[in-house]
């Protein structure tokens, strides 16, 4: 019976293995897709969620961005966490002291799953809230699907990479989307900075990457947020006189 099981996972496995045979332009292949991964994909593949998988968008540390479509043509962002790769002192950090998150397996594939369930959760939260941020549309496991941000198949730029048109209004933009993060969505994002922040069509800001975000009770939160504003005031300083405290003020002002 267990022998049977195994045979049918290993068929899902190698049905998913060449699925992804075309992603040759990652980094670490067998990293990426262990068999774990490759029964987690295959579980998208089969319900629809994904279609063909594409080139990777960014291999970073700790997880990988890829392209994919959907089984209506739509087109997604599959981002897959590498459950060996990954500082797990680190997310516990964020982890602990979120309510949300209580009584979670403290093991590396519990944290690392928690950590995926955590951004999703951020992430609906703040869509919910009206936050330009990618919709989320699934997780399981270590992965992560979300709405692709981007024109015609090409993703859009980090606010690093481009040559800013108009600083005071991206900034005040960024300040009306974090204003609607904490007050509506009651979240402190905890890693914004330029890299964190996709700008689409040259214009509209997107707001990123939402693991390490935390609610605002969190014991951490007020440094993070801290962190955040003195990130967006550096940024910024670069285009315009910007001063911290007025951006403090207008994150948090609830009305
Ligand atoms: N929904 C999306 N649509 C388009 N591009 C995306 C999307 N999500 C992520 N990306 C691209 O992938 C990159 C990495 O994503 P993200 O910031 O969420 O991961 P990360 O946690 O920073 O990864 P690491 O820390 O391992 O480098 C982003 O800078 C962006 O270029
Ligand atoms: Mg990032």
């Amino acid at each position: 019976m267990i022998e049977k099981e195994i045979s049918k996972i290993d068929k899902k496995i190698d049905r998913m293995r060449k699925r992804v045979k075309g992603v040759e332009d990652y980094k670490v292949a067998n990293e990426v897709f262990d068999n774990s991964t490759l029964l987690t994909l295959y579980h998208f593949a089969k319900n629809g969620s994904i279609d063909t998988l594409h080139g990777v968008i960014k291999a970073g540390k700790e997880a990988n961005v890829f392209l994919a479509d959907d089984k209506n043509g739509r087109k997604i962002a599959v981002k897959i966490y590498m459950v060996t790769a990954s500082d797990f002192r680190n997310m516990l950090k964020y982890i602990e002291g979120d309510r949300r998150f209580r009584g979670f397996h403290k093991n590396r594939r519990g944290i690392i799953y928690t950590w995926v369930k955590k951004e999703f959760k951020n992430l609906e939260r703040a869509h919910d809230a009206g936050v330009m941020v990618p919709e989320p549309i699934a997780f399981r496991n270590n992965v992560l699907l979300m709405d692709f941000i981007g024109t015609n198949g090409k993703n859009a730029p980090m606010l690093k990479n481009i040559e800013v048109q108009e600083p005071e209004k991206i900034l005040s933009d960024i300040i009306e989307n974090y204003n609607k993060l904490y007050c509506r969505a009651n979240l402190v994002h905890s890693d914004l900075s330029e890299y964190n922040i996709l700008i689409k069509d040259n214009s509209i800001p997107y707001l990123i990457d939402f693991s390490q975000a935390v609610i605002r009770e969190h014991p951490g939160a007020a440094d993070f947020l801290n962190r955040d504003v003195k990130n967006l005031t550096r940024y910024f300083k670069k285009y315009f006189d910007v001063a911290e405290e007025e951006i403090y003020k207008r994150i948090t002002l609830c009305g």
